[in-house]
């Protein structure tokens, strides 16, 4: 039977899983979780067609997927995604953090891929559906653990003609999570592509699809393959200003107090740690500043001095400081006061509010649970 949802009602089935992790096996994991690689016990699945609008919402355990092989997402990539964490505070309280700008990217996402439109209620309550029923495998917050939850749409018609999905599964799939850099919040070098773009101005830079980091991954090789964790893009116009990491956003902070970050071009995820931190940095006296920063102006500015911390940001890395800049031609050393008192100001100041450490001035925490 079909349960069809309207914005007032959003009634979500479920079906607990029979044989969920015991408690050993998941404390084990939560002990030193790493990021990406361990699942919780459910998920939640909404369904869209066009004839029907988006129905049977449910939680169910976790599992595989059934796809037909001629579903849209596996030839043309209509695949778009979210990321966003759950934090177990010291009064019972878990929280999220900002959970409705989350679910605007994915629509504006969405409307760059030709899929529909998730209500914004229904992901809110996707999220709080997942809490009921697994809220034990939200960490202890020690180490600054979490739970990071991974909402996707995927394109599930079979058709092979190319064309906007009539037919679309909302995923809600959630991972334990440790720091995203194995080694823990330390500064770490960055690899400059120079031969990729991750996105041209038209492509779908400011859309959260999975082309985009199928893109990236040639590049990451690279920048392995060069002793660096991640990959830095420039424009694809110019190979001139920086634009973002494979998976972050870039700041650098400057010796006049200026917080700079490359503006939002086009080409750009519009990250929500990067909004918050722009927001954060202004009651914390610093100007943040959103302008075009080119590839040259970090290199004079290290030289010089000018430039004194460099970091990245992103709901998986937190914000996590860098160290050098390497590429086939040069390299641009860390900048004087890497993983200095600014950058880990912010980084203190932000994990205090999403932990519920400190207050919360900007109203950015959502609870989950009742
Ligand atoms: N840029 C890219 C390419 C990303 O994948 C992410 C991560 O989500 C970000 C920036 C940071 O966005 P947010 O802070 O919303 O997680
Ligand atoms: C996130 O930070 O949530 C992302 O989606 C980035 C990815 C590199 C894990």
């Amino acid at each position: 039977m079909t349960t069809t949802l309207t914005d007032n009602a959003v009634t979500f089935s479920v079906t607990h899983n029979p044989n969920p992790a015991s408690a050993e096996a998941r404390a084990k994991i939560l002990e030193d979780p790493g990021f990406g690689s361990y699942f919780t016990d459910h998920m939640v699945t909404v369904d869209w067609s066009a004839a029907e609008g988006w129905h049977d919402a449910k939680v169910v355990p976790y599992g595989p997927l059934q796809l037909d092989p001629a579903a849209a997402v596996l030839h043309y990539a209509q695949e778009i995604f979210e990321g966003l964490k759950a934090y177990r505070h010291a009064d019972g309280t878990i929280g999220t953090f900002r959970p409705e700008e989350n679910a605007k990217r994915l629509q504006s996402s969405a409307r760059r891929l030709a899929l529909p439109e998730l209500p914004v209620e229904i992901f809110i309550e996707s999220l709080k559906q997942i809490i009921a029923v697994d809220a034990d495998w939200v960490p202890d917050g020690v180490g600054e653990t979490s739970l990071y939850l991974r909402p996707f749409m995927i394109g599930t018609e079979a058709f092979l003609g190319v064309d906007a999905a009539k037919e679309v599964k909302y995923v809600l799939i959630a991972s334990p999570a440790g720091p995203y850099f194995s080694g823990g919040v330390k500064p770490v070098d960055i690899w400059l592509s120079e031969d990729y773009s991750r996105a041209a101005l038209g492509g779908t830079g400011e859309a959260k699809c999975g082309g985009n980091y199928a893109a990236s991954l040639e590049p990451q090789q690279e920048a392995y393959a060069n002793g660096c964790k991640q990959v830095l893009f420039l424009d694809a116009e110019s190979h001139t200003y920086i634009d973002e990491l494979g998976g972050m956003n870039i700041m650098f902070v400057f010796a006049n107090g200026e917080l700079v970050t490359p503006e939002l071009s086009g080409s750009i995820l519009h990250g929500i740690t990067r909004k918050s931190i722009l927001q954060l940095a202004e009651s914390r006296g610093l100007t943040p500043v959103e302008r075009r920063v080119s590839i040259d102006e970090w290199r004079d500015g290290v030289a010089s001095g000018a430039i004194r911390e460099v970091f990245a940001c992103g709901t998986a890395a937190v914000i996590n400081p860098l160290a050098e800049l390497r590429s086939k031609t040069f390299t641009i050393p860390a900048a004087p006061d890497t993983a200095g008192e600014v950058t880990m100001g912010l980084r203190a100041a932000l994990t205090d509010i999403q932990y519920g450490r400190a207050a919360d001035p900007f109203g950015w925490v959502v609870p989950l649970n009742s």
